[in-house]
């Protein structure tokens, strides 16, 4: 298998990764990734292939599992219990309870609310140079996912900097303070939940806390710690990306000199997929081989890692004729923003609505806006969003 060394923490790399990933695809669908130690996978066939292939899965094999170092004992309690890294049948019985708050119907409701959300924070916006990040793109995911979920709205600011601390651990810039960090965040969110689930027991609403609450107390066979663990999932992995779509879109628009076409409701749907396929917020996930397995000309063994890519994979010319133009009439076809399979992103109509909404409102209600210095992605791989989106409106 070819070998390739790129750093992920390279400020070249950072900033763009695409060329990368264009030169790895050229060569074969599969690389050895020095820096990762696992080979990767960046061609959109074989991205795709290896997201629907159930003889790979996210769950650490049992024989590989350790207890970890005591100092991450927390943030591994969530990730023992979160849906995210399992496999059936026990992905299958999570997945179930979330999934019934995530009907089109429950998301589609969320539409008024997510409007007048958008205007209310536009309301807010100064008249000297800001940063879109913090007070649109950020503030709509958060304060939404509180509501779905039932948690009180004043909480956002807390929730953001437990969520960051956690997700740092999947970041190439990860070290031991990130790691006491996440540990320190977890055990807080952890505490934080305990409590308000006790207080909730009391107090039931139509929301997805009080669902979960009653699907564990009536032994649907949820337990205690993959309720508070399924909460923490859906309240990080309910903002961090759709904060980054929403400003890597802004971005991409800007930049693209934006077509007021491309916001109109028959546009809109089109512009939000192409927003997802040519800079989306997460661009690579792993793997384990769950046995023997020949795929793409490499043979994995029980154990073996894949890495996808999928920020490559949505750029691949056999995927997506003229791959690398950002052009938001093209017809849609699946790309791999939200993954694919098993694990595909329960959270895809929530977020995807979000775009629809938040789009469009914030250009009609600011048909100046204007970048006031070029935007720069934070070197967290394998995140890719921007650090601050410095605008005027
Ligand atoms: C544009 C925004 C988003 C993007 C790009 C995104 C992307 C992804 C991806 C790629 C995966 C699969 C990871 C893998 O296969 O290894 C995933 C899983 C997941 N996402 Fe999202 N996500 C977004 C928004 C959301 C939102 C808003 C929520 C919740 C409200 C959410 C909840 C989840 C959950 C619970 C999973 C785990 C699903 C499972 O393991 O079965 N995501 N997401």
């Amino acid at each position: 298998m070819i070998t390739v060394i790129q750093s992920p923490t390279d400020s070249d790399f950072v900033q763009n990764p695409y060329p990368f990933y264009a030169a790895a695809r050229a060569s074969s669908p599969l690389q050895f990734w020095t820096e990762y130690n696992m080979p990767a996978a960046f061609s959109y066939d074989a991205v795709q292939a290896l997201l629907k292939d159930r003889r790979f899965g996210r769950e650490i094999p049992a024989e590989m599992a350790t207890t970890g170092p005591a100092h991450l004992a927390p943030f591994l309690m969530t990730e023992a219990h979160s849906l995210l890294d399992a496999e059936p049948p026990r992905h299958t019985r999570l997945r179930r309870l979330v999934l019934r708050a995530f009907t089109s119907r429950a998301i589609t409701a969320l539409s008024d609310d997510i409007e007048a959300l958008c205007h209310q924070l536009i309301d807010t916006f100064p008249d000297t140079p800001f940063d879109l990040l913090d007070t649109y793109c950020t503030q709509l995911p958060v304060i939404i996912i509180c509501r779905l979920l039932g948690v009180p709205e004043d909480m956002a600011p807390k929730l953001l900097k437990w969520s960051h601390d956690i997700v740092a651990m999947y970041q190439a810039s990860r070290t031991l303070e990130t790691e006491h960090r996440a540990a320190a965040a977890s055990a807080e969110f952890i505490d934080f939940l305990h409590s308000y689930i006790d207080q909730r027991r009391n107090d039931p609403r139509d929301d997805l806390i009080t669902r979960l609450i009653t699907a564990e107390e009536e032994g649907e066979s949820l337990s205690t710690d993959e309720l508070i663990a399924t909460c923490i999932l859906l309240l990080n992995a309910g903002h961090e990306a759709t904060v980054h779509s929403i400003g890597n879109g802004v971005k991409c628009l800007l930049e693209h000199g934006l077509n007021p076409e491309w916001l109109k409701p028959e546009g809109i749907d089109r512009t939000v997929e192409e927003i997802l396929r040519y800079d989306p917020p997460l661009h690579m996930f792993t793997r384990y081989a769950y046995e023997e397995i020949e795929v793409f000309g490499h043979t994995f063994q029980r154990g073996d890692q894949v890495a996808l890519l999928l920020g490559a994979a949505n750029r691949d010319p056999q995927g997506f004729p003229d791959a690398e133009t950002f052009d938001p009439t093209r017809e849609i076809k699946t790309n791999t923003a939200f993954g694919g399979g098993l694990h595909f992103c329960v959270g895809a109509p929530l977020a995807r609505l979000e775009m629809k909404l938040a789009l469009p409102i914030l250009f009609e209600r600011c048909p100046n806006l204007a970048l006031t210095e070029p935007p720069q992605y934070s070197n967290t791989y394998h995140f890719h969003g921007l650090t601050r989106l410095m605008v005027t409106a």
